[in-house]
Parts: structure tokens; C-alpha cells; sequence
């Protein structure tokens, strides 16, 4: 039996496929509609940090005992997540450092154990089930068929001992769906806290001006609005980082999502002008050849600096930064979007160095322009106006810190909703100032 969710329903939304349709007004901030996780996954980096069951983050939670690598709040958060951690317990003892499955493995263990476990629909599957969802596996290039056949290579590799696996078809169509359709969590600053699978989440459609954004409370999705919604509209959140301008995105929307946009955003290009900003005081304007050069070359660092990541020194890592900064500033404004994600990067770096004043200036000049770039009620906004306003207090200085957290409060409010407990952690630090 379907039990729907109240005040929207699933409808076909022409060349969209299905989607939710609100049946009553939302206002903004409404919130429209939560959605526990089905199945979820905390990132092996965040070990310690948060509880792997419930996602709580304090300090001094409890090891297991035997990996010694889960931690939870107390022996009621361990006993519940024994049923998935079980998967990787001793299989992580075993392996020792040779235990790396990706993320994705990872969650698809744990719907494979959920299926098993639970043959009824969740509470997560009011309006969509698992099962339905949309896979595109026949629009799949070599590279996709590839990194499936290794993620299913790997979860026989490390979950062979407690898993009964299911046939290689729906193996295939499962991680394709998951892929389509898996959300990432973050926290408040929108670091990367896990993987999960909110059916009824991922029945929303994309648009680049979206009227709903999603947030987490511990392993919960809530959905609310960003925009007045009036019955009868087409609900849409977005998949994908607003900043970028109109082809980059389409790019990056078919390339993970097998689907071109036609949202207002992307039928005006009404931003682009200013995302793709040319410097003012140049003595000649720009030939077109050479804009298109510069952003063909933006795009290579952006590329090079995330494999990079991976295996070069921060201070290498800020050299590409500053290096692509110098090069792009020849020509691309301050407020360019490719000069904004150099930025980003570098504040990124600077932050895990623990260079405080360099990760203010890059904020500080970052944060003007998101607020241009990014629609009104944004995440990125928020988290950037967080990070600053942090910085300024751990800075002592105390009055740019409670002005630019307040800008972040503005916004969390109506995404976030005003009782979740980041707003109240934020208040608190903001306090303490007082
Ligand atoms: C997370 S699912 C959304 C629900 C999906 N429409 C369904 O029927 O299951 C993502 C898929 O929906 C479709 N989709 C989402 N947003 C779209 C849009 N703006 N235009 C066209 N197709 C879209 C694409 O096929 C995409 O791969
Ligand atoms: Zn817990
Ligand atoms: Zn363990
Ligand atoms: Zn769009």
C-alpha cells in the first residue's frame, strides 16, 4: 500500500520522467516533507568524529571494541548499527590497510542487507521505492560499464562473507540506480559526512533555480521550501553546484544524470554574463579565442587539482592554486566563477593548514560574488558565510565574526529550519562572544 506524503504527489512530469507535485501552498521555510535514510554510510574520514549510527558529532564516543575504527554515542547506537557495521568489523581487521572499498560499496552492502532484512515498503519509500528507480543502464559508455564492474568486483572482494549477493543484472542495475539517484550528506560547512539513499527524496527532478533545497539532521533528509509554492507546481530541488555558468553545468548534468536542463536558469543564461566576468582595467578588450582559451585552461586545473588532491603536499596544492589565480587574473575578474573555485580550493588548503588569516582572505573575497552567483537561499552562501564568520571569531574579531554569522543564520533558517540543532550551535558560539 502506498501511503503518499501529504500536501504533494507523484506525477509525470513531461520529459522529466516522474516527479512531486505539490497538491497545497508552501510557504518558504515550509518544510515540505523528511525522509529517513534507507540505507546510509559514514565516510571513513569522519570516523571518531560522529556516531555511525545516528550521525551525532561530539567528542568521546565509543570505539568498538574489536575494529577499533566505528564510534558511537553509547552500547544502544552500537547494537543498532551491528547489523551493517558487522559487514566491515572483522572483514576491516582482516584486510588491515588493504580494506578500501569506495563509498559507494560501501552503501550498496547495506541496501543489499536492508532488502533482505526489510521485504516491506520503509518509511523511506512512501511515494518511490528502491526498486523503481530510474537507472539509464542502457545509456551506460565503456567507462561507466567499467567502474561498475570494478565496484561489483569489489563488493565481492570485501563483503563475500556476509552477504548473499544478488544476480550480476541487478548488481549492475543496482549501483547504476544508486549512482543515479544516491544522495552525499554534509554537514554545516558542507563537508563531506556520508552516502545515502532517500527514495522518496530522489523522486524530486533538477532545476537550476530550484524551490526546495534539501539539509540533513543526523541521518534524516528534510526537504524545504526556498520558494512559495503554489499547488499544482512542479516540486525541484538541485543535483548539481550552482555556481558554474549554463554549459558547464549541462556538461555535468549529463554526464552523471543522462539529462540536459530547460530550467528558466538555463533557457535566459540571464547569470552567465557575470559568472564568466572579464577584467575591467584591460587596455583591449579580449578576443573571443582568447576567453574561450583561458576557460579551456581554468577547466584543466580544476581537473589537474582534483586528482592532485589526492597525492600532492597542501603547499603543492596552493602553488596550483596560486599559480592558475596569476594566470586567469590576466584576463577573468575577481568575481569569475573560475577564479572563485581557485579560491575556494586555496581557502580549502588554507583552513587544513591551519593558516587562519590566509583562509579569511580568500573567504573574504569569495563571499561577496556567491551571493551574486548562487540563488537567494543557498547552502554554498550559508557554509561560506559560516567559515568566515568563525574564522573572524577565532580571529578575535569579534564584530565582522557575529555580523557574518548572522548573514549565515539568515539563511539556515529557511534551509535548515530554525530549530535544528546547528542553529543553535551557532547562536551559542555567537554568545559567547557577547
Ligand atoms: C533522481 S531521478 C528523479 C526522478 C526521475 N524523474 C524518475 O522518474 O525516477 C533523476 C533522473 O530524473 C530525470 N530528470 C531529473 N531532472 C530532470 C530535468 N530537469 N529534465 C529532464 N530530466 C530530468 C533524469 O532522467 C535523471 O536521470
Ligand atoms: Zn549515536
Ligand atoms: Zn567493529
Ligand atoms: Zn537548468
Amino acid at each position: 500500500m502506498k501511503e503518499g506524503i501529504e500536501g504533494t504527489d507523484t506525477f509525470l512530469s513531461p520529459g522529466k520522467g516522474r516527479g512531486l507535485k505539490a497538491l497545497k501552498h508552501f510557504k518558504v521555510g515550509d518544510l515540505v516533507f523528511a525522509c529517513p535514510a534507507y540505507a546510509y554510510v559514514l565516510t571513513v574520514n569522519e570516523r571518531g568524529a560522529h556516531c555511525e549510527l545516528c550521525f551525532t558529532r561530539q567528542e568521546g564516543l565509543s570505539k568498538c571494541g574489536k575494529c577499533k575504527q566505528a564510534y558511537y554515542c553509547n552500547v544502544d547506537c552500537q547494537k543498532g548499527d551491528w547489523p551493517m557495521h558487522k559487514l566491515e568489523c572483522s572483514a576491516m581487521c582482516a584486510y588491515g590497510e588493504n580494506w578500501c572499498p569506495s563509498e559507494t560499496v560501501r552503501l550498496v552492502a547495506r541496501i543489499i542487507v536492508k532488502q533482505k532484512l526489510q521485504k516491506d515498503r520503509t518509511q523511506s519509500e512512501r511515494l518511490l521505492t528502491l526498486r523503481e528507480f530510474e537507472s539509464h543502464l542502457d545509456k551506460l559508455d565503456n567507462e561507466k560499464n567499467e567502474m561498475n564492474e570494478a565496484d561489483i568486483a569489489a563488493l565481492h572482494h570485501f563483503y563475500s562473507k556476509y552477504l548473499d549477493f544478488p544476480d550480476k543484472a541487478t548488481l549492475n542495475e543496482l549501483f547504476a540506480g544508486v549512482n543515479n539517484n544516491g544522495f552525499t550528506i554534509e554537514d554545516e560547512e558542507l563537508s563531506h559526512l556520508g552516502s545515502a539513499v532517500f527514495p522518496d527524496v530522489a523522486l524530486m527532478n533538477h532545476s537550476c533555480d530550484p524551490n526546495v533545497i534539501v539539509t540533513y539532521k543526523g541521518t534524516t533528509a528534510e526537504v524545504r521550501a526556498v520558494r512559495d509554492i503554489s499547488p499544482g507546481d512542479e516540486i525541484f530541488n538541485s543535483y548539481i553546484d550552482l555556481l558554474y555558468p549554463t554549459e558547464d553545468r549541462n556538461e555535468r548534468l549529463i554526464d552523471s544524470y543522462f539529462f540536459e536542463c530547460d530550467c528558466p536558469e538555463c533557457t535566459s543564461k540571464s547569470k552567465d554574463k557575470a559568472k564568466m566576468e572579464i577584467r575591467k582595467n584591460l587596455s583591449t578588450p579580449p578576443e573571443p579565442e582568447e576567453i574561450r582559451e583561458m576557460v579551456t585552461y581554468a577547466k584543466n586545473v580544476i581537473e589537474e587539482f582534483r586528482r592532485a588532491k589526492h597525492y600532492k603536499t597542501p603547499n603543492e596544492l596552493l602553488e596550483i592554486c596560486e599559480l592558475s589565480l596569476e594566470k586567469m587574473g590576466a584576463l577573468f575578474a575577481d568575481t569569475n566563477v573560475y577564479m572563485l573555485h581557485m579560491m575556494y580550493q586555496s581557502m580549502g588548503v588554507c583552513l587544513y593548514l591551519q593558516d587562519w588569516d590566509g583562509a579569511m582572505k580568500y573567504g573574504e573575497k569569495i563571499i561577496k560574488p556567491y551571493s551574486v552567483h548562487y540563488p537567494l537561499y543557498s547552502l554554498n552562501t550559508a557554509s561560506m558565510y559560516l567559515k568566515l564568520g568563525r574564522l573572524y571569531l577565532g580571529l578575535e574579531k569579534k564584530s565582522l565574526g557575529v555580523k557574518a554569522l548572522k548573514k549565515a543564520l539568515a539563511i539556515m533558517e529557511i534551509a535548515h529550519g530554525k530549530d535544528h540543532h546547528y542553529i543553535a550551535e551557532v547562536r551559542k558560539e555567537m554568545e559567547e562572544q557577547q
